[in-house]
């Protein structure tokens, strides 16, 4: 998938969130936060969310990793924010990659480390919120 525009096997939007990753960096007093890994790579993300009435009013995240894994942590943070935890809870790494424009199938994988950050998060909320 070779990207004229950009030089890149990437998409122009893929270049522009590595570039220019959105809500990075930590929330202080989350509300739940979630670390994953991926076993394949072991690069790291850690996503921090702040919930209220049910609604993900702000995200951020850390990631140590690939461009693909900071630029769909960046969508995903962008997509989840504003969105109830059920919502947040059912967006797929597939759902983030394409609004990205689509990422090579070998970098898919890299996608998987957002999705697995927001479901550790929000898990991590819930077990503090049991009544949610
Ligand atoms: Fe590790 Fe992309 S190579 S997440």
């Amino acid at each position: 998938m070779y990207d004229e525009k950009n030089g890149t096997m990437y998409s122009e939007k893929v270049m522009d969130h590595f570039a220019n990753p959105r809500n990075v960096g930590e929330i202080e007093n989350a509300d739940g936060v979630g670390t994953v890994g991926n076993a394949k790579c072991g690069d790291i993300m850690k996503m921090y969310i702040k919930v209220e009435n049910g609604i993900i009013v702000d995200v951020k995240f850390k990631t140590f990793g690939c461009g693909a894994a900071i630029a769909t942590s960046s969508m995903a943070t962008e997509l989840v924010k504003g969105k109830t935890l059920e919502e947040a809870w059912n967006l797929t790494n597939k759902a983030v990659a394409d609004a990205l424009d689509g990422l090579p199938p070998v970098k898919m994988h890299c996608s998987l480390l957002a999705e697995e950050a927001i479901h550790a998060a929000i898990d991590d909320y819930r077990k503090a919120h049991p009544e949610e």
